[in-house]
């Protein structure tokens, strides 16, 4: 994000003529309220409609007569700076307000959760970053930006790059997944496809990274929980894709909820000022996550409200979202001198900078056009940008006796209430998918033209027809069943404590292995699930994510073999919830888990991951030969042999990996450096390279500091982190 002299002109000349209320207006962010209808606060409505003292029904009821305040009076009064909608042609309403009846004019920035798509939904981060494709990532959130910023949303509440290493979190499905690496090329690529498109006003938004920072450790992963971490974990892990996202110029980032090391992020003035703005040099603007200025009170670091937004916005924290408490306390705040006036000036100076590098002062408005356009319908290269995304993100667990692919001539029995469910396609955090858009896996495969019956069966939300398994077990060849978990049962405030599959799921895949039938299992999910018992039992097991609006056509391809999966996990799978969290690049042990006692291990469980992170089958298999290590001026020289030794083409992710043998501070066994991704045709061989700079072997001390230590390093290449070649060398910077 980068403005021009004439522009930062524009900034200052702009922010010399405000008053403080005006000045004050710009770093409050707005809801529409509910209003009516109803004699509570609209969060204890929804509160109890969630704790049961009314039902959805009522709460429908009592909707159905409320209307909506979108504060028109307060952006007149230049009170506003932000507002989040999801309504164009309201969008276009306030923003006149704001450019046509506010004293100066300055439109609003409109923010939204467009998480994984806008109304071309694709698969939910976790299972995106299993095709390890940075293209696809970028294109993705290109497509994403360009339709939101045709419904008037121009800043987009993503990437979600928090780095999760504890699937009873329900926040894992948001983002990346486990690896700093994999994590930081997400960020990057996503910020390059939200805010890098300029090829006209109308392709590109600003991008919001969050959730800053280590809100993806928080404790026993229990959402909005404590978080406390060195220092160094900080840096190594937790940081990086956030650093990425700052050097590819990322506009906004929102402050986490939670607390890191005693410190709420909110408040928290060494995460904000030095390391964010000083060190990592974001140039545009923080926002507060939603009402959490508020939550400092609760937290307890601060008295009341007053104290809350003092604190906050002296931390360095430029917009409070939806509490009013900058709005209602800083004027005061700013005349007592308990916040200085150059704080407000630097946070406004950020805001206004982002909206003049979004071009709201030239083009504040949606074109009706653009509007109807999507109206209209998704067009095709959306949709088969959907498709392509779908596809890839799929990843084969198991595939005992080549199971799969199946072919048409096969009669399926299709079983479990997720395969005909248009509705749970998309996942956690979509909010603008149409269902006529949608496809759902039942469909999906009656496209493809696959010989299928359905039998719903039993579900993730506990129910089970005995009936219908007998028949989908007595006229079906092979059976596919569909398990997992519903969209509500991953995303934020969704943490489970028990990771298996929900409800009767494991009881209904018994019955259908008691057939003697052959049962493929099709996971739709947004956690990696605990599937021990699955991993011993069922002999194919395909992990298709929530993957958006065209999953049901992906998973058809992919089991009827028109596409070969390819995916790799983004995240380890825990044979049982008690190993969590769990992750394949945890810091060497002194007792590394073995067979003996006094290791680093459990009784009653596997002391690593069932599946983990990287691994991903084919329906062709690959061979890796002839690591070779060379030492240049700069970097490492890595070539390897790769060879599709199977019968039909498929894609490899081909992964790099280092250890670095005896550092200062203890290192993990494995860190992923470098992948690609590349397809051969069957008995293809290639040569493949990689040039790791050695200035990227270093890492973080406890003081922040990055070092570069002499000595003996490892070097893995293979098609997963547990399955390497491995060559050592001895290295020394100059
Ligand atoms: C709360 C969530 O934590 C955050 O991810 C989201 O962007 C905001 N609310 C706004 O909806």
């Amino acid at each position: 994000m980068k403005l021009t002299t004439e522009q930062k002109a524009f900034v200052e000349d702009l922010l010399s003529r405000m008053t403080l209320e005006e000045k004050i207006g710009q770093m409050n962010q707005e809801s529409p309220s509910i209003v009516g209808g109803f004699d509570v606060p609209f969060e204890e409505l929804i509160e109890m409609m969630t704790d049961g003292r009314i039902s959805q029904e009522e709460f429908g009821r009592i909707m159905a007569t409320a209307t909506q305040d979108f504060h028109e009076e307060d952006i007149r009064a230049g009170r506003v700076g932000s507002m989040m909608v999801n309504d164009p042609r309201k969008n276009n309403e306030l923003q006149k307000i704001a450019v046509e009846e506010s004293r100066l004019g300055i439109p609003l920035i409109i923010g939204f959760d467009v998480i994984h798509g806008f109304r071309s939904v694709f698969p939910i981060a976790i299972g995106e970053a299993c095709s390890f494709d940075d293209v696809l990532f970028e294109e993705t959130a290109r497509m994403a930006a360009r339709e939101s910023r045709a419904h008037g949303i121009n800043w987009n509440f993503a990437p979600m790059i928090d780095a999760a290493r504890d699937s009873r979190w329900g926040r894992v499905s948001e983002g990346p997944g486990e690896d700093p690496c994999l994590g930081s090329r997400f960020a990057r690529a996503k910020v390059r496809g939200l805010q890098n498109d300029r090829s006209s006003l109308q392709s590109y938004v600003a991008a919001c990274t969050k959730h800053y920072v280590a809100y993806g450790a928080c404790e026993s992963g229990r959402d909005y929980n404590t978080t406390s971490m060195s220092v160094s974990n900080l840096y190594n892990v937790y940081l990086p894709a956030f650093r990425a996202a700052m050097e590819e110029g990322a506009a906004t980032v929102m402050a986490a909820f939670n607390d890191l090391n005693g410190v709420p992020c909110t408040v928290n003035k060494w995460l904000l000022r030095d390391v964010l703005k000083g060190e990592m040099g974001l140039e545009g603007f923080v926002v507060s996550d939603a009402n959490a200025i508020r939550e400092c009170v609760v937290h307890g670091i601060a008295e009341d409200e007053r104290d809350a937004g003092i604190q906050a916005v002296n931390a360095g924290m430029d917009m409070d979202m939806g509490t009013h408490i900058y709005k209602d306390y800083l004027q005061e705040a700013v005349e007592k001198g308990t916040v200085p006036m150059a704080v407000i000036d630097e946070a406004v100076r950020r805001i206004l900078s982002v909206k003049v590098w979004l071009g709201l002062f030239e083009n504040p408005y949606v074109p009706e056009a653009d509007i109807e356009a999507y109206e209209k319908g998704l067009p095709a290269e959306h949709i088969a940008l959907c498709r392509k995304a779908a596809e890839e993100s799929m990843v084969l667990l198991k595939n005992e006796g080549a199971l799969l692919p199946l072919n048409r001539k096969q009669k399926i029995s299709l079983v479990g209430k997720l395969a005909d469910d248009r509705n749970e396609v998309c996942g956690a955090w979509a909010m603008a998918w149409k269902p006529e858009d949608c496809v759902s896996i039942r469909t999906g495969l009656e496209a493809a033209g696959a010989d299928v019956r359905y039998y719903p069966c039993g579900g993730p939300e506990g129910e089970l027809n005995e009936e219908e398994i007998a028949r989908a077990c007595e006229e079906g060849d092979v059976i596919v069943a569909v398990v997992g978990e519903t969209d509500a049962m991953s995303g934020e405030a969704s943490s489970r404590a028990d990771t298996r599959l929900p409800g009767r799921q494991r009881e209904l895949l018994e019955k259908l292995l008691d057939s003697g039938k052959p049962v493929v299992t099709v996971l739709m999910n947004g956690r990696p699930l605990a599937l021990q018992w699955e991993a011993e039992h069922l002999p194919a097991i395909l992990e298709a994510w929530h993957l958006g609006i065209r999953m049901g056509d992906a998973v058809a391809e992919a089991l009827l073999g028109d596409v070969n999966p390819s995916g790799k996990l983004s995240s380890s799978f825990p044979a049982v919830t008690g190993q969590c969290p769990i992750y394949y690049n945890h810091p060497s042990t002194g007792r590394p888990g073995s067979k003996s006692k006094f290791t680093s291990r459990y009784l009653d469980a596997p002391w690593d991951a069932l599946y983990p992170f990287g691994h991903g089958l084919s329906y062709t298999s690959f061979d890796y030969s002839e690591l070779r290590v060379s030492e240049a001026d700069d970097a490492l020289e890595i070539a390897v042999h790769l060879k599709n030794t199977g019968e039909r083409a498929g894609t490899e992710v081909v992964q790099l990996y280092i250890q670095d043998v005896a550092a200062s501070l203890v290192r993990p066994v494995k860190e992923l450096k470098d992948y690609c991704r590349l397809s051969l045709a069957a008995g293809e061989e290639r040569e493949i390279r990689f040039s790791l700079p050695k200035a990227s072997l270093g890492f973080y001390d406890n003081e922040g500091k990055y070092r570069l230590e002499d000595g003996l390093f490892r070097i893995f290449v293979g098609g997963s982190s547990r399955d390497v070649l491995e060559r050592e060398l001895r290295i020394t910077f100059a």
